[in-house]
């Protein structure tokens, strides 16, 4: 199920060298919904439908604010990046994905470059609610989108660091110190995510106790080969590595809803029987990724050799 869209119309635009800062206003002065900590919206552009993270306050906001890293490579950021004030972008959301575990005992947010626009809005949280939390931040050296405010918010309680060997021996510093209930929030480059749950895993993490938000737009690890069985057809269908379980559907004449192809709108939403799914989108909730019973067949994959699907 989609949410609905409206119309925003751009209302500032500011820079910190590639990111462009939009703040995104109602064209009709009608109020925006407030939204969970971590939450993104959709932002229909020419060439696909792309999630940004929502930077703002999420309490009555005025405006959708959102940071967007200029790619050559992809569409949609070169595309918000030539809009000027006045213009107008279709929005759908926001959507929460990414939300806050309120019962943790501490929050430990670990970001990674331009990661650092989901975890704006939860340590604005945070430092409103005085929730126990600290930030490790890793980026390059020089002025870095956010970090200012990031700065601000955190005081004493913000770790910066500005190479891996840094990051790694702090998160090892870190990781290796915290109670049970901390849970970990963690938004970066792959590789980082990659290795930060690595280092966790070693540490005797489990993975329930950390999160994750992965930019959309980047290319998906090909992933392994799997088989898909289909209940209501009884077909099977065999999906390779670098072929998403979407196009396998579609190569054997199987039609299934979609729109944005990268793991953010929810329209390629299918019902899990048996397997475990392998998560890789921006659209379902954490509780809904932990029971296991749908995936996005844009994006996701299978844990195991075999998924039976509700198709
Ligand atoms: S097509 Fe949008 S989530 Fe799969």
């Amino acid at each position: 199920m989609s949410t609905p869209e409206q119309r925003l119309c751009v209302a500032t635009i500011r820079r910190t060298g590639t990111v462009a800062h939009l703040r995104l206003g109602p064209s009709d002065g009608r109020p925006l919904g407030s939204f969970t900590p971590g939450s993104h919206i959709l932002i229909q552009t020419p060439a696909s439908v792309n999630a940004y993270s929502l930077t703002g306050p999420h309490v009555d906001p005025g405006a959708y604010e959102i940071s967007v890293q200029r790619h050559r490579d992809r569409g949609g950021s070169a595309w918000l990046h030539q809009l000027s004030v006045g213009h107008t972008v279709s929005v759908s959301g926001p959507v929460s994905g990414f939300a806050p575990v309120l019962s943790a005992a501490h929050h430990l947010f670990i970001v990674g470059g331009i990661g650092v626009t989901p975890i704006l809005s939860h340590v604005r949280a945070a430092v409103t609610g005085s929730r126990s939390f600290e930030v490790i931040d890793a980026h390059r050296p020089g002025p870095a989108a956010h970090r200012d405010e990031l700065t601000r918010l955190c005081g004493s309680r913000l770790t910066t660091v500005t190479d891996r060997g840094a990051l790694l021996q702090r998160l090892t510093e870190r990781l290796a110190d915290q109670p049970l209930g901390t849970i970990a929030y963690l938004c970066g480059p792959a590789e980082m995510m990659a290795a930060v749950r690595a280092l966790a895993d070693r540490l005797g993490w489990p993975a329930e106790r950390i999160r994750s938000e992965a930019f959309t737009g980047v290319a998906l690890a090909p992933g392994r080969p799997f088989r898909v069985r289909l209940a209501r057809s009884r077909r099977r269908v065999a999906v390779a590595a670098g072929v998403s379980l979407l196009e396998a559907l579609e190569t054997a004449g199987i039609a299934v809803p979609h729109r944005c192809r990268q793991g953010v709108c929810g329209e390629c939403r299918v019902g899990v029987l048996a397997g475990r799914p392998e998560h890789r989108d921006l659209y379902l909730t954490e509780s809904e990724r932990a029971s296991g019973d749908a995936l996005m067949a844009c994006v996701s994959r299978c844990l195991d050799d075999e998924l039976e699907l509700a198709l």
